[in-house]
């Protein structure tokens, strides 16, 4: 008797060794065959109530490690059901709704920007790009401001170098560009440059220290100022529409003469008074005036046979008035909220 639970007890160790299943029920199925009231475990417990005292010990010993072991093998197996319904629903579960992909969109500012470039593109104007750390001869100098012009001031000029003949600073306008234009291109020349500027200005809801502008040149013999309005007057329509006005007001810069300041009919009210345009129907949108000859001259161009006009706007104001945004600060603080009204398929 003790001879054959001695083998028994061998036999069901191997067994419960090679067990193995993935289903619960079958699991269930084969705890209760060696462990429940009727199992092979149960019942060797049962026979070993006759097992003379002497062997008792050991027998005692071997049954507690056998249950054990099954007890132990029916956890290991219930685990791994667990797993690997976890495992398959991951990969599996194609109900699953997707994570959702949110796209980023282009910046109003560059939107406009790349608006205002293509209309000047259409008609025959190149870009042209400079640096942003400029001298003081290419922002200042060489476009006629006078040596204590008020614009030179530190107030107004971020100064990188200190140097007294031709500090470098941070470039104010893109105009400098021009400079470096007329410097180096064949005549006659058409040339639209879009670039970041600086000045040191005090943020608000109209003014930020640092601002995008778009200037463009034009420079060929006979350029008159007619041609000037005709130009401004077609960027005027296609970037505000059709039915736009424009008007212009006498202004001064030191690199054109005669200067104006454009204005054009405001596109929310169609010149009958708003907020946005303060009642009065028309919005300021850029400077512009014929080159001032001195300025020709300086970069050796016969101001007698050559003659030409430039004019500059502000890339957030025309993106401020093409979308109606009454804070400049929305540009710059990258609030996705405010970003994400752009998120439309621009065309540019
Ligand atoms: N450079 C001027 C500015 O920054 C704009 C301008 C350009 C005016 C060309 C006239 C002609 O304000």
């Amino acid at each position: 008797m003790v001879f054959v639970m001695r083998e028994k007890i061998e036999e069901l160790l191997q067994q419960i060794a090679n067990l193995s299943s993935n289903n619960e029920k079958e699991i269930e199925s084969i705890r209760l065959s060696l462990l429940g009231k009727k199992g092979e475990i149960t019942k060797l417990f049962e026979e070993f109530r006759t097992v003379s005292p002497e062997l008792k010990k050991e027998f005692g010993q071997k049954l507690n490690i056998l249950k054990n072991t099954a007890i132990q093998k029916i956890e290991e197996l219930k685990a791994n059901i667990n797993k690997s319904a976890t495992n398959t629903k991951s990969q599996t579960d194609t109900s699953m709704p997707a994570d959702t992909l949110s796209l980023g969109s282009r910046h109003p500012v560059s939107i406009a920007r790349q608006e205002i470039v293509n209309i000047f593109r259409k008609f025959g104007y190149e870009v042209a790009e400079g640096p942003e750390i400029e001298d003081d001869y290419h922002v200042f100098e060489a476009l006629n401001f006078p040596a204590n012009h008020p614009a030179r001031d530190m107030q107004d000029t971020f100064f990188v170098s200190n140097n007294i003949i031709n500090p470098l600073l941070l470039r104010t306008h893109t105009s400098s560009v021009q400079v470096r234009a007329m410097e180096s291109m064949p005549l006659p020349m058409r040339i639209i440059c879009p670039g970041r500027v600086f000045r040191n200005e005090a943020i608000s809801a109209r003014a930020h220290c640092i601002f995008h502008q778009v200037e463009g040149l034009y420079i060929d013999k006979n350029v008159s100022f007619a041609d000037l309005k005709q130009a401004i007057l077609v960027f005027a329509r296609e970037m505000f529409g059709e039915d736009t006005q424009i008007r212009f007001r006498p202004s001064y810069f030191p690199f054109t003469e005669p200067s104006a300041e454009v204005d054009v009919s405001c596109n929310i009210c169609k010149g009958k008074g708003c907020n946005i345009c303060k009642g009065t129907g028309w919005l300021e949108i850029m400077g512009c005036g014929m080159v001032d000859p001195n300025v020709l001259e300086a970069s050796n161009i016969d101001s007698k046979t050559y003659s030409g006009f430039a004019f500059g706007m502000g890339v957030e104001r025309i993106a401020m008035l093409k979308w109606q945004v009454n804070d400049l600060r929305h540009y710059f603080e990258n609030d996705l909220r405010f970003l994400k009204e752009f998120n439309t398929n621009h065309s540019v």
